[in-house]
């Protein structure tokens, strides 16, 4: 056996949602994949090199569905106004600037830093519109080892000026070139996505073409969806002809199916509308912290995910204010507990259990097969340090996975990318 090797300690995933898997023993890394699981390590793997983790937490690592790289420049400021304003004032200023290659360099150096040392070990991410900026924080995530889907934003209404790629033909050209850069540069695992920014930023005209680039290039698709009820009336008014949000995006065959997408928030989903993300597939980024800062609203992430749709958690920086799955996690179990209280008492709030799920495995199905220690799997793992959490009593697995996330003073102290150690 080559380029093997094991962690060993407490090892904990969540293959059947809402239940916590502990298993103390060997987690055996054979080529990138996870080999097997084992209470002792049988002979012939005898002599593979093995790391003592301690009583520390093996845990798989977490995908982030959702994140604006370039946002994070202000994380944790501007939380004063609900969404449409909240982009006028602060995001698209802000995103402008990453037309500067310089800063974007510098900006997307912090960022890659910051992602590096949290639990996420791959992640959806919107960029800008620049197609070089974007290319340069692909280059950082897959030099740091991360897993990634990289998206240069499509933009050509309803923005500034300075911000738009300003008609559908230059906005497809554009698109077109930083994909065939994207080929040229060959990342180990960071991929170009399709990143139309909601359909208030995208004509009809340009939606199209973004469709026939995803058939052409065989690429995923990442958006925004019923988010915001402004929004929502926005896109009635600019889309008449639509049967509802998802079709500004299904008509132009952007919503699934053979087109692997994820969308955002999915909180107001009419009937028609919620029915089409199940049948086609499409991944729900549920992004907690982000819906409580531009008061969006409260997704029902119990609901889809006790009835089988496609979700994980998105961290949604900079409406987001941390990077931290950790504190998604603890942020969806209190929003369900709001919504059980206010909105709906069909749906009992989620557990923290299927919070880790919708973190590790729920999010890990968009990447192939990760988020699980399974055979076959992407050995992608973090050691987490909660040490500072310690104190005289006794916690099990679960406990301290609900402390890491209410308490957010673990410490992650190794990483590990198909079988690669990053960190
Ligand atoms: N909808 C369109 N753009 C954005 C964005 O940058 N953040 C969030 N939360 N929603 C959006
Ligand atoms: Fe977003």
């Amino acid at each position: 056996m080559h380029a093997a090797f094991a962690l060993k300690g407490l090892v904990v995933d969540t293959p059947i949602a809402g239940e916590i898997r502990t298993r103390e023993g060997y987690l055996v890394c054979e080529d990138g994949l996870v080999e097997g699981f084992y209470d002792s390590l049988p002979g012939r793997l005898s002599g593979i090199p093995v790391k003592d983790c301690g009583g520390r937490l093996i845990l798989p690592g977490m995908s982030d569905l959702h994140l604006h790289a370039p946002q994070y420049s202000y994380c944790g400021t501007a939380m004063d106004l609900e969404l449409l304003d909240w982009l006028e004032r602060y995001t698209y200023p802000e995103e402008s600037r990453y037309a500067d290659l310089d800063y974007a360099r510098k900006s997307y150096a912090f960022f890659t830093r910051d992602l590096l040392h949290t639990t996420t070990t791959r992640a959806a991410i919107f960029a800008t519109i620049h197609p070089e900026a974007t290319l340069e924080l692909m280059r950082q995530l897959d030099e740091a080892g991360l897993g990634a889907y990289v998206g240069k934003l499509n933009m050509d209404r309803n923005c500034p000026e300075h911000y738009s790629e300003g008609s559908p033909e230059n906005g497809a050209l554009q698109t077109r070139r930083w994909l065939e850069m994207c080929r040229e540069a060959g990342f180990a695992r960071v991929f170009p996505i399709l990143t139309p920014r909601f359909t208030p930023s995208v004509t009809d005209a340009y939606m199209q073409k973004i469709g026939e680039i995803s058939r052409e290039y065989g690429a995923a698709m990442q958006s925004h969806l019923s988010e915001n009820l402004s929004e929502i009336e926005w896109v009635k008014s600019l889309c008449p002809d639509a049967q509802n949000y998802a079709d500004t995006y299904a008509r132009h065959g952007l919503f699934g199916g053979a087109c692997r997408t994820i969308m955002a928030h999915c909180i107001y989903c009419p009937e028609e509308e919620d029915a089409l993300m199940k049948r086609n597939g499409v991944f729900i980024a549920h992004c907690p912290t982000s819906n409580e800062n531009v008061i969006a609203g409260i997704a029902p992430a119990a609901r889809y995910l006790r009835n089988g749709y496609e979700i994980g958690l998105g961290s949604d920086v900079a409406g987001g204010h941390t990077l931290n799955l950790f504190a998604v996690m603890a942020s969806a179990v209190q929003v369900s507990k709001l919504r059980w209280r206010y909105v709906d008492q069909t749906e009992k709030p989620l557990t923290m259990a299927e919070a880790l799920y919708m973190a590790t495995a729920g999010g890990g199905r968009f990447f192939g097969r990760v988020g699980l220690f399974e055979p076959g799997y992407c050995f992608d793992a973090v050691v987490v340090d909660d040490g500072a959490t310690r104190n005289l009593r006794e916690f099990s697995a679960p406990e301290r996975i609900e402390r890491c996330a209410y308490l957010l003073s673990s410490r992650v102290e190794a990483k590990y990318v198909d079988g690669c150690r990053i960190l």
